[in-house]
């Protein structure tokens, strides 16, 4: 059950604007504890700026956040101790090794065994290498992940993270995906954002998707993929000619055969009355059908039809 106290974060009717262009104009999002959360939104649909307001970095005009019952407006000091936000440590010291700027941190929280967490980090993002030399020499990936390792030393309860990993390679952003998880295991909750559609699906507990200023759906990518119309079947045959036969008698649906592994896709409306319709029809027309599936739509899907729908 989902009540106030185990919310790690409650953003109730968040509305900010610049210069009279209404950007947030009533956000409502509630976070539990110990879950990974996906904001998704197309670029300037107003992510960073909600962060920036959860994150105590800037005011809303009204509306108000808890992170883990501290108001952000009211007792901002206190509210900070819950959290830590990648990119804050923009100042990175780059005379530093990554190494050195870790163990600061870790003094700076007052965290335990701080050589034994800065080697673990190290490791976890690639950086055992490049731990003992100086940040200036470090590539923009490796930056990347320091700065992402330094969030996470910190320990804090709650972790923000503003698209992790964009600009990180497949085998960096697939070992960061790893640690966001493993971090929700011991019980971090985990606030991102991403521009990556299947990031969210492999990481989010639940999905939200900000769009012209409000949170037009969410939930867990499978209730969201539910949320569509679950119309489109493949049939296999196990004859071309099966194949030919159903093919022009479903002729009145959207379809697209496939010669080469001898299958059919037909987009229905996802109803019941279809689906039984069409299965009489082949089953009358006495054609055997190989097998058949139930295709699902994909968080693409629903990422742009949500989009879509929400323009016009
Ligand atoms: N300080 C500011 N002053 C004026 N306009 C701003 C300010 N900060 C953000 N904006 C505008 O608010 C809108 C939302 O910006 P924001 O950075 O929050 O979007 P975003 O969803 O994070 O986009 P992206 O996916 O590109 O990171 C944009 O139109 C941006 O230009
Ligand atoms: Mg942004």
């Amino acid at each position: 059950m989902t009540t106030s106290a185990n919310l790690a974060i409650s953003v109730k009717g968040i509305k900010k604007s610049f210069q009279k262009k209404n950007i947030l104009k009533g956000v409502d999002i509630a976070v539990e504890r110990g879950s990974i959360f996906a904001l998704l939104g197309s670029n300037g649909a107003g992510k960073t700026t909600l962060i920036k307001i959860m994150t105590t970095l800037m005011k809303s005009d009204s509306g108000q956040v808890l992170i883990n019952g501290y108001n952000v407006q009211d007792e901002p000091l206190k509210a900070k101790t819950q959290f830590s936000l990648t990119g804050q440590f923009a100042a990175i010291d780059e005379e530093l090794t990554g190494r050195n700027n870790l163990q600061i941190i870790g003094e700076l929280h007052h965290i335990r065994n701080i050589d034994k967490k800065s080697e673990e980090l190290l490791n976890a993002f690639n950086l055992r290498e490049a731990g003992s030399r100086a940040v200036s020499s470090y590539s923009g990936g490796m930056r990347r992940r320091l700065d992402i390792a330094m969030s996470i030393m910190s320990e804090p309860s709650i972790i923000f993270l503003d698209e992790p990993t964009t600009g990180l390679d497949p085998q960096n952003r697939s070992a960061m995906w790893d640690l966001v998880k493993a971090l929700a295991n011991v019980g971090t909750t985990i606030f991102l954002t991403t521009q990556y559609l299947e990031e969210a699906e492999v990481l989010a507990d639940k999905i939200a998707i900000l769009d012209n200023g409000f949170i037009v759906k969410s939930g867990t990518p499978e209730e969201l993929k539910r949320s569509l119309p679950q119309g489109v079947i493949e049939f296999s045959f196990h004859k071309d000619d099966d194949l030919l036969r159903s093919k022009e008698l479903l002729n009145h649906f959207e379809q697209k055969e496939n010669l080469d592994n001898l299958s059919l896709t037909i987009v229905t409306d996802g109803s019941m009355e279809q689906f039984s319709k069409i299965f009489n029809q082949i089953n009358n027309a006495d054609i055997k059908i190989a097998g058949f599936t139930q295709k699902l739509p994909t968080l693409e899907d629903v990422f742009y039809t949500t989009i879509r729908e929400n323009e016009v």
